[in-house]
Formats: C-alpha cells, sequence, structure tokens
C-alpha cells in the first residue's frame, strides 16, 4: 500500500536535552496542526530535522526510536550544517531575497554548497522510506533542491512542494548565481504550490525567462513532465481558536489582563523576532500616534509580543537592540505613574494566554514589510467570536488578498499606519461587526483542514492525469 511522507526543515516535535533527559516537545504551529491528521494515520511519516544536536550513535538510537513510535524520522544535522545551510544559505540567502530584503542577504559559495549536502542529506532520509509509488510532500524553501533530488532517484513517486513564504520577482531571484538551480529543483515535483496567484506568477516567469521552458494554461512543459503549479492560501485551525474563546480559561486570563489594564484600549502586535514583519517602524508609528493624536495618551497601550527567533543570525540580533532601544526610549518618554505606553514580552506565549490577547485587543496591528501569508492575522479573527476588534493589515502580507474587510495599509507609510490606528480606534461597533463577521466567514471556510486536503487532492489528480498522458 502507498504510504505519504511529508518533509519539511523542522520536526512538528522539538527535542531537548534536560536534566532529566530527553524531552520531546510537540509544535502547536499551524502546519503541524494541518499536516497531522496525515502523518499519523495509516503508514505515513514526518521526515525533519528534530531541532538538537545528536553525536552519540546510542542516543541516536533512542531519539529515533521515540520519534518512529510517533510516525516521525530525523535527520540529524551537525553544528556545521545548521550554521552554514539553515543560518547561513536558508536564512541569510534566500530568506532575505524572497522577501525583497537583498541589502541583507549574503552570496557565500560554502553555504550554498551545504545546502546542497543537506537536501541531499534529506533526500536519502526520505529514500529510506520512501517506496517507489508513494506520495512525498516537501515543505518550503529550506528544501528547494529535494523535489529534483527525489524525481532522479524515484521517477514514478507523486511528489508535491509548497512554499510557505513569497515567491520574488524574477529581477530579484535573477541576483542570485544559483537562481536557475533552484527553480530546476522545484520542478522535480508534479504539483507546487504557493499562496497566492501573484507568487505563482513570478514562478512561472522565473520558469520561462531562466529555464527556457513553455507554459500553457499555467503548466510547466518539461522534456520528460508537465508540472502543475496552483495558489492554495493556508489557513488556521479556527474551530481551536472558536472554541478556545469560549473556554473558562481564557475568559480567567482576560478578565486578569483586563483588570491590570484598567479601560485602556489595546493595540496589539504579535510576531515571531524578524525585519520582515516590520516591528520596528510599527513603534515608530505608534509612537507618532501620541504625539499628533496626543487625545490617545493613556487611553490606549500598545502590547507587543516578540517571539525569538533565529537570534543567531547578525540581522536578528541587530533588530532585537534596535526593538529594545524604541520601546525604551517611547516609553521613557510618555509613560506616566498610572499608564504605560508599551507593555512589551520578549517570549512566546501558552495557546489559552494568547487567545486571551486576541480577544483583549481593541486593534491588531499586523503591518509586515514582506509576508507569505500571516497566520496571526487569521488567529485574531478566529478568536473574535464577540465579533469586536478591527485588523489592520499589510497589503503586503498575503493575507490581504483574503482579507479585504481589514483596513490594509502599505506599511512602509508611517502616515498610513497612524490614519489607520486613529480610524480604528473610532470605528463604530456595527462596522466592526460586518468587517469581522465577513473575514471570519472565510476563515472559517478555508481552514488549514481544507488547505490540506485541497493540495492533496490535486496532488492525487495530477498524478493520475500524468500517467493517462504517459499511457496514451
Ligand atoms: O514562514 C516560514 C517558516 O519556515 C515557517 O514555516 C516557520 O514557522 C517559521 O518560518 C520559523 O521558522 P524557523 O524557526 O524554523 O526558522
Amino acid at each position: 500500500m502507498s504510504r505519504t511522507i511529508i518533509v519539511s526543515n523542522r520536526l512538528p516535535t522539538k527535542v531537548n536535552r534536560t536534566d532529566e533527559g530527553l524531552e520531546f516537545q510537540p509544535s502547536e504551529g499551524g502546519l503541524a496542526t494541518g499536516l497531522g491528521s496525515i502523518y499519523r494515520s495509516e503508514n505515513n511519516v514526518w521526515v525533519g530535522w528534530p531541532g538538537l544536536f545528536v553525536d552519540d550513535p546510542t542516543e541516536r538510537q533512542t531519539v529515533t526510536k521515540r520519534l518512529r513510535a510517533n510516525s516521525m524520522a530525523p535527520v540529524f544535522l551537525t553544528e556545521d550544517e545548521i550554521r552554514d545551510y539553515y543560518e547561513g544559505f536558508s536564512n541569510s540567502t534566500l530568506w532575505p531575497t524572497f522577501h525583497y530584503f537583498t541589502q541583507f542577504a549574503t552570496y557565500d559559495d560554502e553555504q550554498w554548497q551545504a545546502y546542497v549536502t543537506v537536501n541531499e542529506k534529506f533526500c536519502e532520509a526520505v529514500l529510506a522510506l520512501a517506496g517507489p509509488e508513494d506520495t512525498i510532500w516537501v515543505q518550503d524553501y529550506q528544501l528547494l533542491l529535494l523535489p529534483e533530488l527525489l524525481r532522479r532517484a524515484r521517477p514514478q513517486a507523486t511528489i508535491g512542494f509548497f512554499l510557505h513564504i513569497p515567491f520574488p520577482s524574477y529581477e530579484l531571484l535573477r541576483v542570485l548565481p544559483w537562481g536557475a538551480d533552484l527553480v530546476r529543483g522545484m520542478l522535480g515535483a508534479d504539483l507546487i504550490g504557493f499562496h497566492t496567484f501573484g507568487y505563482m506568477r513570478h514562478f512561472l516567469s522565473a520558469v520561462s525567462r531562466m529555464l527556457g521552458l513553455s507554459i500553457q494554461n499555467g503548466q510547466i512543459e518539461t522534456p520528460t513532465r508537465t508540472v502543475l503549479v496552483d495558489a492554495f492560501p493556508m489557513g488556521i485551525d479556527y474551530q481551536r481558536y472558536e472554541l478556545a474563546a469560549a473556554s473558562p480559561e481564557v475568559e480567567v486570563h482576560q478578565r486578569a489582563y483586563r483588570e491590570a489594564l484598567r479601560d485602556v484600549r489595546v493595540v496589539l502586535s504579535i510576531d515571531r523576532l524578524d525585519y520582515t514583519k516590520g516591528i520596528a517602524q510599527r513603534l515608530l508609528a505608534f509612537e507618532q500616534l501620541l504625539r499628533q493624536y496626543p487625545e490617545w495618551r493613556e487611553q490606549v497601550s500598545l502590547l507587543m509580543v516578540v517571539v525569538p527567533s533565529r537570534d543567531q543570525v547578525a540581522q536578528y540580533a541587530a533588530l532585537k537592540e534596535e526593538i529594545d532601544e524604541l520601546v525604551g526610549r517611547i516609553n521613557a518618554q510618555y509613560r506616566t505613574i498610572s499608564w504605560n505606553p508599551i507593555h512589551y514580552f520578549y517570549r512566546s506565549f501558552p495557546f489559552d494566554e494568547l487567545v486571551s490577547l486576541y480577544r483583549l485587543a481593541d486593534v491588531a496591528l499586523v503591518t509586515p514589510i514582506r509576508d507569505g501569508m500571516n497566520l496571526v492575522a487569521k488567529e485574531f479573527i478566529a478568536s473574535k467570536t464577540h465579533q469586536r476588534g478591527v485588523l489592520i493589515l499589510s497589503e503586503r502580507a498575503g493575507a490581504a488578498v483574503e482579507l479585504s474587510d481589514a483596513l490594509l495599509i502599505n506599511p512602509t507609510s508611517t502616515n498610513q499606519l497612524v490614519e489607520a490606528l486613529n480610524e480604528a480606534l473610532l470605528m463604530p461597533e456595527d462596522e466592526q461587526i460586518t468587517r469581522m463577521s465577513n473575514m471570519q466567514d472565510l476563515v472559517r471556510q478555508y481552514d488549514v483542514f481544507a488547505w490540506t486536503r485541497l493540495f492533496m487532492d490535486r496532488l492525487a489528480h495530477s498524478k493520475v492525469k500524468q500517467h493517462t498522458m504517459t499511457t496514451n
């Protein structure tokens, strides 16, 4: 019987070494939830890095055994590989380039080599598990070469690929000396998915201009196969947020926060630490709001959660310092004995507390400079069962294509952010309810399970079509 193999850089469980021994911490991330129904069923498996370095062969065996019991298979990476493949090529070359931050990109042949080697390592790990007819679904920019590597070894396999970040314009991609290799790597798949049609169009343009392949009706004709491409906007586990929103635990947290903040209005900002998220620009906009509209002083606070991420990469460490400095400066200038302009948290929050924050917020400020999708916007919407609250959303987040009832702004314009904040804080309740319920209808329908189903059905269908073409 054929099986499905999910492959991503990280496994949906992180393994930690503690004084008590190994600790296995399941991820609550959207991808883990969405694909949970696939990799845990039948004989399926998820292949990826377990998040810790393991040199000792006995310890490797223990980790492998524990993960295999939970339908996962580890790819062990060395410290050098994480430095050059993950922090290096993936997050210092591809990430900034694909998010239009070329000024932060580095071009290093050794790191490229490490990227090739680690993609080959993932390929071996998958091949050790995959039969010739299996379905393999590869995730994201860390593994762009993997579809083609797998295709060479398993010509009959059904291979899908999904990119979770933007695919940039050809003009950006051509800056990379390895641009054509990356596109060729992706073309090993039968179906390539993106969050938006815009990213898909960029990819098709790169395929025709870099590789000279012909494209008909959105299908790519390679000398041996047809490759399908399409947009599959990713969703969240809507019901999980909706149910949590009604739970007594969330109610208790929310009441405690409300008491602590008294009747001050709340603008919420939640992100992973990343320069693509526009966190510093958001702080400057909040500062300008207090300057330009002094009536909001002591009436509104910014609650800013920044989740630590990739802090070994220089740009991330620098951004952390910039945020610390800005928060310190703004708070020092405007705070009063009884009011704090910015409540800043540099850590992640447990799920229930996160939902309480979403429910508490009058406004969510989701203003990335560039973002593949942005699920925070969707989580905020799902948590607002009372439908009060306003979403301010960057037009350069993939989510903006679907969420046209948000207040859409250009994130590089501080003025637009300030005006949107003022408008959101003044928005009448009936308008908030209309906008929120429109967005809820959409986010509820296209949840992460629908996303998984749509992609997997399309992948199965593409293979049947391919098979019919070759047998005719
Ligand atoms: O947005 C792309 C992505 O890879 C997500 O899938 C992931 O949750 C996030 O970036 C953080 O990735 P990491 O901590 O593995 O670098």
